[in-house]
């Protein structure tokens, strides 16, 4: 078969992994020939393509980001794009696609699978939050920098006694949040799913310090969002829905091709407003795209391979519009439809009766 492989949206580690898989697999053992789609969807709008063999895929496995490029090109809304889509496909003779996404790019798979693209879709994304998987792959690497990362403001928190927040990533969920921030003993674990009170926050420090515990590490997601008490996010909510009327009215804030508005600032606001109003010196850490680069773990470098063997096991099998997924331990099939339907939010139970009881 001639395959075509992309990877589209925000990078992640492990991406190469995934290519380097279908690339051994697809020439090795099926006799394929395989097709590197560049920067994402772009790639089958613009041209730009590139063969892939068993050369290209030596060295990769430890790389972080995606030697194909990425982008957060999205053919529906560019005029002619899906159609654009489909007739690059043939015009390149490929017998099927494999993407390698989030829910935006995963959800023009579904679209275009149902206007007859032989797709088969492979979950990444640091945020942990398409549903169908228990887990994408890049999420293991993000928690693991993000716990590395409030290890230590842990102990510059404490020489200084000090509030150290630290805004991680995770766009409308918290689960890189809940993760590190379990991992990492933080005194408050901050997520988009239940808005907070920075009352209630301040309230919590206090008796900490009352306590004799001089300083405290708040991690907060990026989409974190208080609730009704006076410090604006820029956050969209847990079902996309706007939660945040101060932010909405920012006519410049950037949105992307999928329309998600650019988050982050919660954690300067939010430390600002702890130290006004406990007078506990207060600092923002915000770890952005850190959370992203590099090399993946182990566990991400293990899954992204299994993900793309099995993604080309169901290529060759003709099951298409399906994505592959982690359940149980096991690599199952799920409709791309159930994927990206809706994201998967925290469980909150975790959050609150796990999470919660062992705050730092
Ligand atoms: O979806 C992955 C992610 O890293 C989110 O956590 C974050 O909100 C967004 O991408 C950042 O996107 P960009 O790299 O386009 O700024």
């Amino acid at each position: 078969m001639r395959i075509g492989i992309l990877t589209g949206g925000g990078d992640c580690p492990g991406l190469n992994a995934v290519i380097r898989a279908v690339v051994l697999d697809g020439v090795g053992r099926f006799g394929d020939d395989v097709v590197g789609i560049l920067d994402g969807w772009r790639g089958l709008l613009d041209g730009g393509s590139r063969p892939l063999g068993v050369e290209e895929c030596s060295e990769i496995l430890t790389r972080g980001g995606t030697i194909l490029g990425s982008s957060r090109t999205n053919p529906f809304s560019v005029e002619d794009g899906p159609a654009r889509v489909l007739a690059r496909v043939r015009d390149l003779g490929l017998d099927a696609v494999v993407a390698v996404g989030g829910d935006d790019t995963l959800g023009v798979a579904d679209r275009l699978a149902g206007m007859g693209l032989a797709v088969v879709g492979v979950p990444k994304t640091i945020d942990n939050d398409l549903s169908g998987t228990e887990v994408t792959f890049g999420f293991d690497t993000a928690v693991q920098i993000a716990t590395d990362a409030i290890d230590r403001l842990q102990t510059t928190a404490e020489s200084h006694h000090r509030v150290m927040v630290c805004e991680v990533m995770g766009r409308n969920v918290g689960h890189i949040a809940v993760h590190a921030g379990m991992a990492g003993g933080a005194a408050e674990i901050l997520v988009p799913e239940v808005p907070f009170s920075t009352e209630a926050v301040c309230e919590r420090l206090r008796r900490r310090h009352a306590g004799g515990r001089y300083f405290s590490t708040v991690v907060v997601a990026e989409g974190a969002v208080p609730a009704a008490d006076g410090v604006a996010s820029g956050a969209d909510g847990p079902d996309g829905a706007d939660t945040d009327a101060f932010a909405t009215e920012q006519e410049a804030i950037a949105t992307d091709p999928f329309g998600h508005r650019r988050l982050g600032g919660i954690g300067a606001e939010l430390a600002a407003e702890i130290e006004r109003a406990t007078g506990y010196e207060a600092r923002a850490t915000v770890l952005g795209h850190i959370q992203r680069g590099g090399s993946p773990t182990a566990f991400d470098r293990v899954l992204a391979t299994r993900f793309g063997a099995a993604a080309l096991q169901a290529v060759h099998d003709g099951d298409f519009g399906t994505m592959v997924a982690l359940q149980s331990a096991r690599i199952v099939r799920v409709p791309l439809g159930v994927a990206v339907g809706h994201p998967k939010t925290v469980d909150l139970d975790l959050y609150r009766n796990v999470a919660g009881r062992y705050l730092g």
